[in-house]
């Protein structure tokens, strides 16, 4: 797996299942304070991360915060499933607002094996649910449909061992890219 270069400021966009090792991926490869993590939001607005009532209220806030993050040149990741086109479309716009590019990062992993680690979760996701995610990434993966959206690079991330192996590099927004220092 090449390295992938990230410009900074971006928005990155992970688009995965429930499961699929978003959150997981994000802890290792950002700062926490640049990762915002649907989860994380539903829980401090309702104690519970699994509260789908909680979810219009959590969204609210990541939309305004990833818009004031951008905004401020600050890289932010959105972790969240953002595996329909209308989600993303949210984030692009934020993106689109605040002059910054969007990358996204798919984690293209086996429904069969997304499904085994929910099960062995402290909180198990409807699996039907899981299920629908696992199509929408197909759907998705299948179509090209990233790169017409708008995303400046997109990166297929294909089973655990690609996920796991992703090292990314990040390149200063105004840098000449083919200049002495290029990667
Ligand atoms: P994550 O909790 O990272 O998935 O991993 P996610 O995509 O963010 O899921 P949602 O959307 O928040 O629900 C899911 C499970 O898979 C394990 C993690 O430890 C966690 O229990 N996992 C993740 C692995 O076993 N291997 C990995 O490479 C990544
Ligand atoms: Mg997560």
């Amino acid at each position: 797996m090449p390295i992938l270069e990230i410009p900074d400021p971006a928005l990155v966009v992970l688009v995965g299942a429930a499961g699929s090792g978003k959150s997981t991926l994000a802890a290792r490869l950002f700062d926490a304070d640049e990762v915002l993590s649907s989860d994380a939001l539903r829980e401090a607005v309702s104690g519970d991360a699994a509260d789908q009532s909680a979810s219009a209220m959590a969204f609210r806030i990541l939309h305004r915060t990833l818009a004031r993050r951008l905004g401020a040149g600050r890289l932010t990741v959105v972790d969240a499933t953002n595996v329909r086109r209308v989600d993303r479309r949210s984030l692009l716009e934020r993106a689109r607002v605040a002059g910054v590019p969007a990358v996204a990062v798919v984690l293209d992993i086996d429904p069969v094996l997304i499904q085994a680690r929910n099960a062995s979760r402290p909180r198990v996701v409807d699996p039907t649910v899981v299920d629908r995610h696992s199509r929408a990434v197909r759907t998705t993966v299948d179509r090209g449909d990233l790169a017409a959206e708008g995303f400046l690079s997109v990166t297929i991330l294909v089973g655990p061992g690609e996920v796991a192996g992703l090292a990314i590099v990040r390149r200063p927004a105004g840098l000449d890219r083919t200049g002495p220092d290029a990667l």
